[in-house]
């Protein structure tokens, strides 16, 4: 099972574009996705043009039950939309015992029946953000071609590391596996920069980069028209980066999760 979060402190760098393109990819390949939405400004039902009835905040405060509050935006994949309410959420969330555990509590006995569970998160170091890196362990960060995208690439890592050092005794448990260069176009003077800069991370950090993602007006204009990419340009460049993401993603976390299967079963 593939579960992971999206993360860059970071607002403006293809966080949501990535996690809906990730998550119809993965759909069309036949896995079945949950997506969900943990930032309040609700972009992920905007961006597709859904109109969720229930939110998060109606599943982890009201108490209705998790089927009652998704909302499906593809024949394989069900959204738990957000709205401001996710913020009302996250208050009262935080002064409850073992808050950063909330998100194992509350979506891991609801993964069932799920090949994929993608998390899209705010751009800001909150509560949030430390339940969805407990729970999904893995973190994909998308990072913009300009200088404060890379500040809000550190941030998310470093709070990778305080979750595992609270945590996990320093265990690598909660992993950013990747920094992912977004909007690339090399003619730009400071896409080197920022390249030199992912480098920089992957040798001081130990977090690869992952192939790179071109800019193409396809995203921005998909969005416009409330549809996913696929839907809008299915030839688009940017598109075809995704899918190329997506096969890489498949594999190493595909075959990470077959590898924590067969430990549990040899225990
Ligand atoms: N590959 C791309 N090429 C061009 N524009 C992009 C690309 N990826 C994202 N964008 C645009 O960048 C803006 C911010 O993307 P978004 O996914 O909302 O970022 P975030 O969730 O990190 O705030 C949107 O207008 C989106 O259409
Ligand atoms: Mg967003």
């Amino acid at each position: 099972m593939i579960r992971l979060t999206i993360s860059n402190q970071r607002g403006g760098v293809a966080k949501t574009t990535t996690a809906v393109t990730l998550a119809r990819c993965w759909a069309d390949e036949g896995l079945k996705v949950l997506l969900i939405d943990t930032d309040p400004q609700a972009s992920v039902h905007s961006l597709i043009g859904a109109k969720p009835s229930q939110f998060l905040f109606d599943f982890l405060v009201n108490g209705y039950a998790f089927k009652e509050c998704l909302t499906r935006i593809h024949d394989n994949i069900d959204l738990l939309a957000s709205s401001r309410d996710t913020n009302r959420a996250e208050d009262i969330i935080s002064t409850q015992m073992a808050r950063e555990h909330a998100f194992i509590h509350a979506f891991g006995q609801n993964e069932t029946g799920y090949d994929v569970v993608l998390i899209d998160v705010a751009p800001s170091i909150g509560l949030f953000q430390a339940c969805a890196m407990m729970y999904t362990r893995d973190v994909v960060v998308p990072v913009g071609m300009e200088m404060l995208s890379i500040q809000g690439a550190l941030a998310s890592i470093n709070s990778a590391d305080s979750l595992n050092h609270f945590f996990h005794k320093d265990k690598k448990v909660v992993q950013t596996i990747g920094t992912l260069p977004v909007m690339v176009d090399r003619r730009m003077q400071m896409t080197t920069t920022i390249m030199e800069a992912l480098d920089g991370i992957a040798n001081r950090h130990n977090v690869p980069v992952f192939p790179l993602i071109r800019t193409d007006s396809s995203v921005v204009k998909a969005g416009r028209h409330r549809q996913f990419l696929q839907d809008y340009d299915p030839k688009s460049r940017a598109l075809e980066d995704y899918r190329a993401l997506a096969q890489i993603l498949r594999k190493k976390l595909g075959e990470a999760s077959d590898a924590n299967q067969l430990a549990a079963e040899t225990i």
